[in-house]
């Protein structure tokens, strides 16, 4: 069916939606209501803090300066193209599931829970520690869901989870954290087993 609308129409003030954000459409996939809910609002949120996060790899790898700069401005383009392929396969389960996928940077904005660093830029090792942040974040959310998922017989949520979205934040966890590997910047603390800037003094 085509719509036709003059050119002058002003969409903020039609009704256009064909379903509410939070809800979840009829899927015959025998996976109850609720449980598809529940996965959709996890999921949700972490594509929000995914795109978050591919985005800061774009900032960083825009305004990387230094003696690291070259292979820093490429290992951050790298990360953020397969954090590009990872936001795409978590809005695809979430429509998978019946559900409405966030999509635009305002609804993002307001739902990540990374975060917001400055728009000027940054060292670095400030570059790094906050990327270090962001992907302990969104592993911790992700393992949490992954966990409800299972127990609710969601496995195809869970398996997404774990063997895409959790294995490639831990992978590049390993890339972004040894580029701090000797520079005593960042270290482990082992108490509170987080990552914590070094004192200077
Ligand atoms: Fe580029």
């Amino acid at each position: 069916m085509t719509t036709t609308l003059p050119m002058n129409t002003q969409l903020t003030e039609q009704k256009t939606e064909l379903q509410t954000y939070g809800t979840v459409a009829n899927r015959p996939i025998s996976l109850d209501q609720k449980v598809r809910l529940t996965s959709v609002s996890g999921l949700n949120q972490v594509l929000a803090d995914t795109m978050t996060l591919r985005d800061m790899y774009k900032k960083h790898h825009w305004q990387a300066a230094g003696p690291t700069f070259y292979q820093l401005h490429l290992l951050f383009d790298k990360h953020w193209s397969e954090q590009v392929e990872l936001v795409d396969v978590l809005a695809e389960r979430i429509q998978t599931l019946g559900g409405v996928t966030i999509a635009m940077a305002p609804d993002v904005a307001e739902l990540t829970r990374i975060s917001r660093p400055p728009r000027g830029p940054e060292n670095s090792t400030i570059q790094l520690f906050r990327l270090l942040q962001a992907h302990e974040l969104i592993i911790a959310e992700t393992r949490e869901l992954a966990h409800t998922a299972a127990n609710e017989g969601d496995d195809g949520t869970n398996d997404l989870l774990v063997s895409q979205v959790l294995r490639r934040n831990e992978f590049q966890i390993w890339f972004v954290s040894e580029q701090l590997a000797g520079t005593g910047i960042a270290q482990r603390d082992r108490e509170a087993d987080r990552f914590v800037m070094a004192s200077h003094a």
